[in-house]
């Protein structure tokens, strides 16, 4: 690990690109972080390595499928779903269904967050998970297209309602899967790094998607949008957000087989963020990334975003130093005027949200709708794997709407999904966002 090299002091205060903290008791040190990187869920990968086996046996394909008809019968399968299903007693579903309505108050700019600090800053200068990354598909637009896609399918998954987060729910389950899949990967490059010299250096890296690396991913996804997306964006969440919606980010911590006390609380969630955030490092792929996904998010309709856009948002949210750091370009500008643009929409928006309830209500609800046809999407984009979203633009985009109003309509038939989702906004009471 390289990264900042200081050993800080509690009360220091540390300047890290244009996010500034006291470092306290509850930070991590360097050394911990470098004890946790080689661990790993090992309950996750001796379940991977039953149902393999099993697998074997009776000749299923799915490890989910596996799991749930053969964990009565297996030690080891039975504690791996005995430790997913039993509910932690620290765990308060109200507080994660208000962490579940933050993110839908929030969509656009959750989702300009995601796209721009978390893919586009801090995957581009997380050295072990792209080494891991690269390892398991490459870096092509295409490939990071789909597992962009696919990660924001599972994150609307488990943000979609609390029924779904809790044990048997469809984000639940997708959840499972992941831990599973990340359980496949990590078993896969163990056994290839034992056998083939130089194929993945432990040393260096850690065990391929150990807990220092699984914590920094629950960080991406909890904490950053609280105190390094939003907050650049013009949005402050309020500490009760910001609580709520660490509790539903140790809750998958918890699931996917990661450390979460560090998430205990929005105090320790932020100091184990601000912890990895001094251990980042770029390494050579972070060039080729950082390009890979400006080609990646300009691909996607129907917004199919400008290149000079995406540069201007990546500079702006990461600072211009990690601009230079990854190599993109500046752009003019009339493109830095744009992005600001939309950060005041998008500020307006929490405002008029401040004032009015039922602005808001009819904001998550839209939110909600709008995630379900990105998941439409994510999976139409699956089963069109094989077209060219940059030269068929046209094509895509219309066949993205048809198909997805389509699916749609049939599970506003057949669900009242929609109406659902209205129903609950209208029964939250939803707690409030300051806007600096
Ligand atoms: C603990 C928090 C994490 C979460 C919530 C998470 C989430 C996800 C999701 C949603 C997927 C897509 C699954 C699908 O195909 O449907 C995925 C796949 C994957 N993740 Fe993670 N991840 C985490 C940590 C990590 C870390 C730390 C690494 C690596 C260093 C990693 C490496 C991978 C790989 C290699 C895949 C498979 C990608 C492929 O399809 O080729 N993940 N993860």
């Amino acid at each position: 690990m390289s990264g900042h090299n200081i050993a800080p002091d509690i009360g220091e205060v540390i300047q890290l690109g244009q996010h500034r903290f006291t470092w306290t008791e509850d930070h991590i040190d360097r050394a911990t972080l470098q004890k946790l990187q080689s661990e790993y869920d090992v309950l996750g990968n001796s379940a991977l390595e039953r149902l393999q086996e099993t697998q074997l046996e009776i000749g299923q394909k799915d490890l989910f499928t596996t799991l749930r008809d053969n964990y009565a019968s297996d030690d080891t399968l039975s504690a791996f779903w005995t430790e997913t299903h039993t509910v932690p007693e620290w765990v308060d579903w109200a507080q994660i269904d208000r962490g579940q309505r933050f993110f839908y108050k929030h969509m656009a700019a959750n989702f300009v967050g995601f796209a721009l600090q978390g893919f586009m800053g801090e995957n581009t200068t997380t050295g072990s998970t792209a080494e891991v990354l690269v390892r398991t598909g490459g870096f092509s637009t295409r490939v990071l297209l789909r597992r962009l896609l696919e990660t924001f399918q599972w994150l609307l998954q488990v943000t979609k309602d609390i029924d779904g987060i809790k044990p048997g729910g469809e984000g639940h389950t997708a959840t499972i899967r992941v831990r599973l899949l990340h359980a496949s990967v990590r078993h896969r490059m163990m056994k290839l790094a034992a056998s083939k010299n130089g194929y993945f250096d432990m040393q260096k890296h850690g065990v391929p998607i150990n807990s220092a690396d699984s914590m920094h991913s629950i960080a991406t996804f909890g904490c950053n949008p609280i105190w390094l997306q939003l907050p650049r964006l013009g949005i402050t969440p309020t500490s009760q957000e910001a609580e709520d919606y660490m509790a539903l980010f140790r809750y998958v911590g918890y699931v996917i087989g990661t450390p979460h006390e560090p998430f205990s609380s929005a105090a320790k969630g932020k100091a184990c963020m601000e912890s990895i955030e001094m251990i980042l490092y770029p390494t050579d792929k972070s060039k080729v990334l950082g390009h890979n996904f400006i080609e990646c998010l300009r691909n996607i309709p129907p917004l199919n975003l400008s290149r000079p856009f995406i540069e201007a948002g990546t500079r702006v949210i990461n600072g211009e130093d990690h601009g230079k750091l990854i190599g993109i370009s500046k752009p003019g500008l009339l493109s830095y005027c744009q992005f600001y643009g939309l950060c005041f929409i998008l500020r307006g928006m929490t405002l008029v949200q401040k004032f009015s309830p039922r602005f808001e209500n009819y904001l998550v609800a839209v939110s909600i709708l709008t995630a379900y046809i990105e998941t439409s999407w994510a999976d139409l984009s699956k089963a069109i794997q094989g077209l060219d979203l940059h030269h068929h633009r046209g094509e895509s985009f219309s066949c993205f709407w048809t198909w997805g109003s389509q699916r749609l309509l049939h599970e506003v038939g057949t669900k009242t999904w929609i109406f659902h989702c209205w129903r609950k906004c209208d029964q939250s009471d939803g707690s409030k966002t300051s806007v600096h």
